[in-house]
């Protein structure tokens, strides 16, 4: 039988130098269509991110009315049905590989007199979804599959929904997000209470396309008060480039010898960009140029340069705002001089992978000393020295892109190289990283 994954070999590289562009924000992008399908008259979104898990948000969304079109100069065009206006779909909405479509969706559909079935590839069909079907079941939604709780799972939605008021049991942007989509076609106040603060591209967003949304901050958490019947305004929108795919380019010129590159673009809104600050307290050289908003969100170039880290405890604190970048983070650790300690990952387990045994398995295999503990990784670097593995050994991606990403990165960063079973996941969130890596090393 062929094989149709796509093993590729990440070669030792020669410095990165130049400038790159990583493209649009994955969270931004998903958001930019799923409001624009609630508005009522054009949208129009530049830089939306073309991976796999926003065209799954786009096809879900023309699959209940919307209508959303790539135009001839790369922008996107959305024509809205209207808050409460999205129609029965006819077939189950493929999720592919994307958590945030499918809990971001399954709010929508909840407050909708709709019902959607959602399926999804091997590694989305094993994510826990209780999360947002229980605060969904609250607001009157039901939920029909199997007992565990993971996909396919069919959503009958209930018009008009209960609001409710949630505090959130686990930090989570997605499972926030999936109430507050809920809550605009409820009537009165749904309110969600975040004891942790996560991404707030929802708030912000909602509150760009005329949505009514409170935010009150008291002893550490917020309170986000969503005004339902609400009347969405088409937007113009443009994203910001992704700082969970610039994290790959700057961990990579941190790594490499030589290397000074730009990456242009860089959204660095404070709930995401935890990464380029533990870098820095490693002792990084990132450097914010040309600060500017774009999209109201806070963009800057990061300058960086090759830099020799040292190995930290990092504040669990600081998860929330770099929970997809731990595992690049990870191979930065191993490239340190000392111990890198993390604790409080449990979340990471729950993503694409885990991400903890993915990683830990990964980096071993890729000559790097890790120890595997339940809520995160202790790696003892090499103090900049090659990472050297074992000639046969493969990084088992598990169909996550950033597991792929990130061994392509300690590849770089090697003796010898390393082999990454399959590269195909990547195009979930980052289609042109291969392009892009070729040709900053060139
Ligand atoms: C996302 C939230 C995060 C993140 C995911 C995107 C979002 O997930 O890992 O890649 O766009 O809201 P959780 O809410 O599960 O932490």
């Amino acid at each position: 039988m062929q094989d149709h994954s796509r093993p590729h070999r990440f070669l030792p590289s020669g410095p990165l130098t130049g400038r790159v562009r990583v493209p649009g924000d994955k969270s931004i992008s998903h958001r930019s269509i799923m409001l624009g399908a609630l508005a009522v008259g054009e949208t129009r979104v530049a830089g939306l991110l073309e991976g796999e898990d926003v065209l799954a948000t786009a096809a879900a969304m023309q699959a209940m009315g919307a209508q959303v079109e790539r135009k001839p100069d790369g922008s996107w065009s959305i024509h809205g049905v209207g808050v409460g206006g999205l129609l029965q779909p006819h077939s189950s909405l493929e999720m592919g590989n994307s958590g945030t479509s499918t809990r971001l969706l399954m709010g929508l559909v909840a407050s909708h007199g709709i019902t959607a079935t959602f399926t999804g590839d091997a590694s989305l069909s094993g994510r826990p979804m209780g999360r947002v079907t229980e605060p969904l079941s609250l607001m009157g939604a039901q939920f029909h599959g199997n007992a565990r709780g993971t996909l396919p799972l069919t959503t009958e939605g209930i018009c008009p929904a209960v609001p409710i008021a949630y505090r959130l049991p686990v930090a989570s942007a997605q499972v926030k997000s999936a109430i507050m989509l809920a809550g605009l076609n409820t009537p009165g106040i749904t309110t969600v209470i975040e004891p942790v603060p996560t991404r707030d591209h929802s708030e912000r967003m909602l509150a760009g396309f005329g949505a009514k949304v409170e935010i009150e901050e008291a002893d550490g958490e917020r309170i986000i008060r969503v005004h339902g019947d609400a009347e969405l305004r088409p937007q113009e929108i443009e994203v910001p480039g992704d700082p969970s795919s610039a994290a790959f380019f700057a961990v990579a010129a941190l790594l490499v010898e030589g290397s000074d590159l730009v990456i242009e673009n860089v959204g660095l809104n404070p709930t995401r960009a935890g990464l380029f600050d533990v870098l820095r307290k490693m002792g990084g050289s990132i450097e914010e140029l040309n600060a500017r908003e774009v999209g109201g969100e806070p963009v800057a170039d990061l300058h960086v340069r090759h830099s020799l880290l040292n190995g930290i405890d990092v504040d669990p604190a600081i998860a929330p705002s770099m929970i997809d970048e731990f595992p690049v983070l990870f191979v930065a650790a191993a490239l340190a001089k000392g111990r890198t300690t993390t604790t409080g990952l449990e979340e990471l387990r729950v993503k694409e992978s885990d991400r903890i045994a993915t990683m830990a398995a990964a980096l071993s295999g890729a000559g790097a000393q890790v120890e595997e503990r339940d809520d995160g990784l202790v790696i003892h670097g090499t103090g900049g020295a090659p990472l050297r593995g074992s000639a046969n050994s493969r990084t088992k991606t598990r169909l996550d892109h950033r597991i792929a990403m990130s061994m392509a990165i300690a590849g770089l960063a090697s003796q010898d190289g390393v082999e990454v079973d399959d590269t195909r996941p990547i195009a979930t969130s980052f289609p042109n990283f291969m392009d892009l890596l070729a040709g900053a090393e060139a």
